[in-house]
């Protein structure tokens, strides 16, 4: 088993920030402390940088079929894009194929991902309605898979979309086999109809993805989440939320000591709804569901990052071509919804968030690592640095200057949509249990070498 030193670091927890070593045998974090001086294979000296606890991200869709396409990433490039970002573990959405059965969907998944994945994974599964053995199967999947939680959809109708009754006996469900229930929370009804009567109007550019689907339709629905879980004594996490109005109604819910956890994105802290109005058929490069909100809705998540409302910044990374994206050029509700951002989370959110003074670096560690890991079962074996974690490890130089651009990053499509931003702060190198993957912006890891991860089932009950 190989060994590593990586000496002269600030270690950064969630809990902490101290100057300390690491020594790493083999996969493993084997010794935290001051002035050790062990012989190892390999000698990181992070001197002026920080040490941080791989980034966990929660929710991305590696090689998922949107309608006839699939997004644009599998786990080949998608993973080796997360390490150069400092993303050491993912998330993705295991989804059935209609009618399919969870456990083949997850067997599909893994196939997926088994032969590709240069860092670990695990999955979350989607569900598209609780017919036949579904609930035997969410059982099955929390006890004996290591999947421990279930995304429904209140949007996408005629596609991913479940009515109320079924949301509430998945939440139900999730409840009695301990797992987490994770919503997209849109009224996917009242969002259709906005939705034809534009395309009637003929309002069909990009600009009407975000008009069509306004904050009110998220709060209403986030809302409605809520209330299904409380009624049904169960924990909720709300995905990829937006905006105040929803941030609004998992405040008050948290208010009342309700177990209701959300995640934000960058794109919702960095881009807005102007991006929509970019020249030509740019603004189809910013479609995704929820869309794009505007500048008092970024506050607003800020402040819910600081506070704690929100506990964690994932990415929704779900790329897919300008070709892909030029399928509705004439039809805003063609073009294919989800944008890149596994790479460029945590460049991101330390530079928009720890450097402009808006959080603190372990509330960095926190919302990029910790909180996903606490919530998701991987804790502690992924989101900290303690002996006996995995050493998933990033040294992190804080001023290192990065400038985004599809040409440089390495997720595999044709357009960033944060093209010619300048970020301070990124890893040097990347370390996935015990192995250099990233070193300087080279790649050295390998596809196929990251490890499924079966999760412990989340938050407790209330
Ligand atoms: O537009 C988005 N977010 N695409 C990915 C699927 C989803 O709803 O998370
Ligand atoms: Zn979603
Ligand atoms: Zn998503």
């Amino acid at each position: 088993m190989a060994t590593v030193l990586v000496r002269n670091g600030r270690v950064v927890t969630a809990s902490e920030s101290v100057l300390a070593d690491l020594f790493v045998d083999g996969e493993k974090v084997a010794l935290v402390g001051q002035g050790l001086s062990l012989p190892a294979d390999t000698v990181i000296d992070a001197s002026g940088c920080l040490v941080l606890p791989g980034g966990v991200d929660a929710h991305t869709h590696l090689d998922m079929p949107a309608g006839p396409l699939p997004s644009a990433d599998d786990f080949e490039p998608g993973t080796r894009a997360a390490a150069f970002g400092g993303t050491t573990t993912v998330v993705d959405f295991a989804t059935p194929a209609p009618g399919e059965s969870l456990l083949a969907a997850l067997e599909t998944w893994r196939r997926k991902a088994e032969s590709k994945a240069a860092v670990d994974y695990g999955f979350h599964m989607a569900l598209r309605g609780l017919g036949g053995a579904t609930l035997a199967e969410m059982a099955h999947l929390v006890r004996d898979e290591g999947v421990t939680s279930f995304k429904l959809y209140l949007a996408y109708p005629g596609v991913l979309q479940v009515d109320d009754a079924t949301f509430f006996r998945a939440l139900l469900g999730a409840r009695e086999c301990g797992a987490l229930t994770q919503v997209h929370a849109e009224n996917g009804g009242v969002i259709d109809v906005l939705v034809r009567r534009a395309l009637a109007r003929g309002e069909t550019a990009p600009r009407y993805h975000a008009l069509t689907r306004p904050p009110e339709t998220e709060a209403e629905a986030t809302a409605r989440a809520i209330s299904m879980a409380t009624l049904a004594g169960a924990p909720l996490y709300v995905v990829h939320l937006s905006c105040a109005a929803a941030l609004a109604h998992v405040t008050a819910a948290r208010d009342r000591g309700l177990p209701v956890h959300a995640e934000t994105c960058p794109q919702y802290l960095f881009l807005s709804i102007a991006d929509y109005d970019r020249p030509g058929f740019d603004g189809a490069r910013y479609v995704m569901s929820p869309p794009l909100r505007d500048t008092a809705d970024q506050e607003a998540l800020w402040r819910g990052l600081a506070g704690g409302d929100l506990e964690v910044v994932a990415t929704d990374h779900c790329p897919f071509t300008l070709a892909d994206k030029a399928r509705g050029r004439h039809d805003f509700s063609k073009i294919p919804q989800g944008a890149p951002g596994i790479e460029t989370r945590m460049m991101l959110l330390w530079d928009g968030g720890v450097r402009a003074g808006r959080i603190d670096a372990p509330r960095f560690v926190e919302l990029t690592a910790a909180a996903p890991a606490r919530l998701f079962g991987l804790w502690p074996r992924k989101g900290t640095i303690a002996v006996g974690s995995d050493a998933d490890l990033v040294v992190w130089d804080p001023e290192r200057e990065t400038r985004f651009s599809a040409e440089t990053l390495h997720m595999r499509v044709d357009y960033s949509p944060y093209e010619g931003r300048v970020v301070h702060g990124g890893p040097v190198f990347v370390l996935s249990r015990g192995e250099v993957v990233v070193d300087h912006g080279e790649w050295k890891g390998r596809p196929g070498r990251g490890q499924f991860l079966k999760r412990a089932p989340g938050p407790a009950r209330p």
